[in-house]
């Protein structure tokens, strides 16, 4: 083994010494100085397949890091056909040969790094990028990729598809831990956060709904485009775009656009359309708990169509399946949904596994809001949960299978409540606006939430979340 490791090394030294021997002659453009170490020689090698994530190593790529992502897209609801350009800026954090970005079932032409030809070769749903010369760690660097073809989702045997769904007016991009890799090439997974522009363009007359702010809407030749600027940092499977016929209402609150969409097929004063109405309303609400709204936009979108059993909290424009408002403008799910501005899509994920610091938060944030409503207090929503429930599954590693499941949701929602009622409502007030305050627009863990938790409440609080978080019998109740 530590034979055939070294030989590998010193093979990788070798190369890396020739390609940045042939960078620095074959190349007469100046390359600004940015080598992290200018005395050192980089040592070029390809970025990894995988962000490292424990449950979905595979998932993402490293030796880059993501500033922003500029599409510009044409959706030809007729073909079902996606094409456009991807322009993606990055910073390297290795000395890098090659790299790759995450990109399934389309098909990949010309890609250049700042403006020179590289070379990208489709691999399973992986695209690995070279450039013509190695890019030095530290480096900036923009990528641009063309590339089309009929978007489709991805499966996953326990979680479901993620991903493009066509229907018979157009598509859409839902998904969750995946999605993005479907329409677009991207680092897909949520510790690379990135800015994210999009313009969409479709036939005149056809609606295409993005994430954040919308900006100017222009039409030539039967085609109109649509743009969207989400410009704060945004996790991948957060990007959505709905495409199709949509009563799209635009209005601003607190300065900041609203955009809300329902499908033509529904009723413009139905459940749906009202429960969107209540979109800022309930945001306030939320406010008022967890501190200001994260975002430069609000809104939301309905989508019609039987395989949305669910919603899901897009970055400052959650979508939500007609099967939530049925019968009624169920608010719950909006109050669900926007509370993953702050606990999810302002204060990310660094890692699968800590998905209850999303999905028990979000689960909470309905409690709050019924007891808000006068429906049931949290305390009575946590006493009927707590009743009767298979501990068997921990909250804090509920492994990969059940990252959508009782554990997550609603054992992560008692474990917010028991938090409360161990430290008392000062301090857990206190830390639900802390913690969106200080983590925003960032990454976070379950480690960093026990550490803020323990500061909010000034006591060591190792004992309750092993029991809360980690065992698999009852906790005690508090
Ligand atoms: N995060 C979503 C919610 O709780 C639920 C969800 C899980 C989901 N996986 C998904 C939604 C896949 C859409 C697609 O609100
Ligand atoms: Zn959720």
């Amino acid at each position: 083994m530590g034979g055939m490791g070294m030989r590998v090394r010193i093979a990788a030294v070798v190369v890396a010494v020739l390609a940045a021997v042939a960078g620095c002659t074959g190349d007469d453009d100046p390359q600004p100085a940015a080598s992290a170490s200018p005395s050192v020689a980089p040592s070029f090698a390809p970025g990894a397949e995988g962000a490292g994530d424990p449950y979905f190593p595979t998932y993402g790529n490293g030796g880059y890091d993501v500033v922003g992502y500029d599409l510009k897209l044409r959706y030809d609801p007729a073909k079902g056909r996606l094409e456009g350009t991807a322009t993606i800026t990055a910073g390297a954090t290795q000395d890098l040969s090659s790299f790759h970005l995450d990109l399934a079932g389309l098909t990949v032409g010309k890609v250049t790094i700042d403006g020179r030809p590289a070379t990208a070769k489709a691999e399973k749903n992986e695209l690995i990028v070279t450039p013509a010369a190695g890019i030095v760690g530290g480096q900036r660097f923009t990528v641009v990729v063309e590339y089309g073809g009929e978007p489709e989702p991805l499966s996953n045997e326990a979680l479901g598809v993620g991903g493009w769904l066509r229907t018979a007016d157009g598509g859409f991009a839902l998904g969750q831990p995946e999605s993005a890799s479907t329409w677009f090439p991207v680092n897909d997974h949520p510790s690379d956060k990135a800015t994210f522009a999009l313009a969409m363009t479709v036939p005149e007359g056809v609606e295409a709904i993005g994430n954040g702010v919308p900006g100017r809407r222009t039409t030539a030749d039967g085609w109109t485009t649509w743009t969207w600027t989400e410009s704060k940092p945004m996790a991948s499977y957060l990007a959505t775009v709905v495409i199709g016929q949509y009563r799209v209402q635009t209005s601003t609150h607190d300065g900041k656009p609203v955009v809300t969409a329902i499908p033509e097929s529904l009723p413009a004063d139905g459940p749906a359309a009202k429960a969107m109405a209540r979109t800022t309303e309930i945001a306030d609400f939320l406010a008022t708990q967890f501190g200001p709204y994260p975002f430069d936009a609000y809104g939301g979108v309905v989508i019609d169509d039987n395989r949305v059993g669910y919603a899901l909290e897009t970055q400052s424009r959650p979508v939500y399946g007609n099967v939530f408002f049925r019968t009624r403008p169920n608010a719950t799910v909006v109050a669900h949904e926007l509370a993953h501005q702050w606990y999810g899509d302002s204060v990310s994920l660094d890692r699968w596994q800590d998905i209850w610091l999303n999905e028990g938060f979000a689960t909470y944030a309905e409690w709050l809001w019924q007891e808000h409503e006068g429906e049931q207090t949290a305390q009575q929503a946590f006493d009927r949960v707590y009743q009767g429930f298979d501990w068997k599954v921990p909250t804090g590693d509920p492994g990969p299978e059940r990252l959508f499941g009782e554990a997550v949701y609603q054992r992560g929602a008692m474990t917010v409540h028991a938090l409360r009622t161990t430290i008392g409502d000062a301090a857990f007030f206190k830390l639900l606006r802390s913690w969106p305050q200080s983590h925003s627009d960032g990454n976070a863990t379950t480690v960093a939430f026990i550490s803020d938790a323990e500061a909010a409440a000034g006591k060591d609080l190792g004992d309750f979340f092993e029991a809360w978080l980690f065992g698999t019998t009852a906790p005690p109740r508090p």
